[in-house]
């Protein structure tokens, strides 16, 4: 069966106005390595620490600038969504076709709350908590193609004849620190003119060639603003778009693979505690092979090569098949196994891999596809800490959307798309005081 919404009844959760308090036991193990009676031993010790979530319901007015706006991914996302906003339909060869959602996680992937009379009880994913409405994103961007949204949408070969509309094209100049000013500028008539609550902005335009990370330019939160002071040309334009958000104290998301969060990004982000999420939007292909990997794996079978073809026909493939920004996309694609791999020492040696080869060609005839992504509004404390703090700036709970997961130092990654989705649903599950899924199923047992 399914239900629209539920609320959770429980002396954990507390629902105020603006507010839902949950009071959450996170069960977790301590290991200790220990000499008992003269062998060393591995120790697991369970133990419960108590959290607490604070999230606020009240759902933000939310802008999303889009770097790289005409693209494919700029001009889908938009159309996608101005087309559910107007209703639209129009006529494929097959049938009407309906705008709607499907591929969203939020907006068309369901959770289990329980059973009922012997029944699963399904709810729509985006029923855990209060979240924007994809309808009433205000979008913006920048892009330096002059193309308007109409025709970078035929371009991306969406079929939303009706849509019509203009980017602008916007090659900002000057020098490095005069273009991080302009960008901040842009983002504030944004918020004015469109009078949104929230901000959000995504990287992605094309892919850039992996910038040089050197002691002095870009290592250090200084150094980097120094870097920026001086116009240094390894600073990438997308750096400057991210120093720019954080500076802004803006969420910036990199949907490309370049490492635009070099260290004095990240550096500069965690002292702003403001929050960055990347790297490389997960959509087709990488999904499907961490989900085939984690299988195999999961079943005990040794996947000890893979050799994936990618044929771009598009703009993306066409700037790809340079040397340079290939690089950079052959590093996001060939991490996605490595904490499946990892994981079975009984069949990868220490340090073994499988030989992983990505292959990427630019068949013009090709067409191509994509999806988006969401912020949050939660505040945590843990048993001992006396404040309510945001998750770490480094968004890790993003991993499930893209293909290189940024996280924290000393985080571990995980890159096994099951368990991305489930820290998601987790996350938002304990926030309104609902234990993990675990399909234990003991009720029927
Ligand atoms: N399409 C997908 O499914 C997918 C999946 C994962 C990652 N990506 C990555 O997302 C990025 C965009 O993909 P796409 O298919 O939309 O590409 P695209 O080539 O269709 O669009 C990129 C847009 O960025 C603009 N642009 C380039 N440099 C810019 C700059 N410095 N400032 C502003 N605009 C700039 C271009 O004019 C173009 O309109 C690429 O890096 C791609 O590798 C795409």
């Amino acid at each position: 069966m399914f239900i629209e919404s539920f609320k959770v009844e429980s002396p954990n959760v507390k629902y105020t106005e603006s507010e839902i308090h949950s009071v959450y036991n996170y069960q977790t193990t301590d290991l200790v390595h220990e000499n008992r009676n003269g062998t060393y031993q591995w120790i697991v010790k369970p133990k419960t620490v108590k959290y607490e979530f604070k999230t606020d319901t009240r759902v933000p007015k939310l802008g999303v600038m889009l770097v790289g706006w005409g693209g494919n991914n700029g001009s889908t996302l938009t159309g996608g969504v101005i087309a559910n906003r107007e209703g639209i339909s129009w006529a494929t060869k097959d049938k009407v076709q309906q705008a709607n959602y499907f591929g969203s996680l939020t907006q068309a992937s369901t959770i289990r709350v329980g059973s009922f009379n012997g029944e699963e009880i399904h709810a729509p994913f985006k029923s855990l908590l209060p979240m924007v409405n994809p309808d009433d994103i205000v979008f913006g961007g920048w892009d330096i193609s002059d193309l308007n949204l109409a025709d970078a949408m035929a371009r991306a070969k969406i079929s939303l004849l009706p849509i019509k509309g203009h980017v602008p094209t916007t090659v900002i100049k000057g020098t490095t620190k005069e273009q991080v000013q302009q960008i901040i500028k842009d983002i504030r008539e944004f918020k004015e003119v469109n009078k949104v609550d929230k901000v959000v902005v995504l990287w992605t335009a094309n892919t850039e060639r992996y910038s040089n990370v050197i002691v002095g330019l870009n290592d250090t939160m200084e150094n980097l603003l120094a870097s920026v002071e001086k116009n240094e040309a390894e600073i990438s334009p997308s750096t400057l778009y991210a120093i720019a958000c954080v500076l802004e104290n803006i969420p910036f998301i990199n949907g490309s693979p370049q490492n635009t969060f070099v260290p004095g990004l990240i550096d500069l982000a965690i002292k702003r505690n403001s929050l960055i999420g990347g790297d490389d939007f997960k959509s087709g292909q990488t999904k499907m092979k961490s989900v085939l990997v984690d299988f195999l794996v999961g079943a005990g079978i040794k996947p000890t090569s893979i050799v994936s073809y990618n044929h771009l026909g598009n703009n993306d493939g066409m700037n790809l098949s340079a040397p340079q920004t290939f690089r950079s996309k052959e590093i996001s694609k060939s991490n996605v196994v490595d904490d499946m791999v990892s994981s079975n020492a009984i069949l990868y040696e220490p340090g073994e891999h499988p030989d992983h080869v990505v292959v990427i060609k630019y068949v013009p005839y090709v067409g191509d596809s994509k999806r988006a992504m969401d912020d949050t509004r939660i505040q945590l404390k843990a048993e001992g800490e006396d404040k309510f703090h945001s998750f770490h700036p480094v968004a890790t709970i993003l991993s499930y959307l893209t293909k290189a997961p940024l996280v924290p130092p000393g985080t571990p990654v995980v890159n096994a798309l099951a368990k991305q989705r489930a820290m998601l649903e987790n996350i938002m599950r304990a926030c309104v005081g609902l234990a993990p899924e675990n399909n234990m199923i003991l009720e029927y047992k």
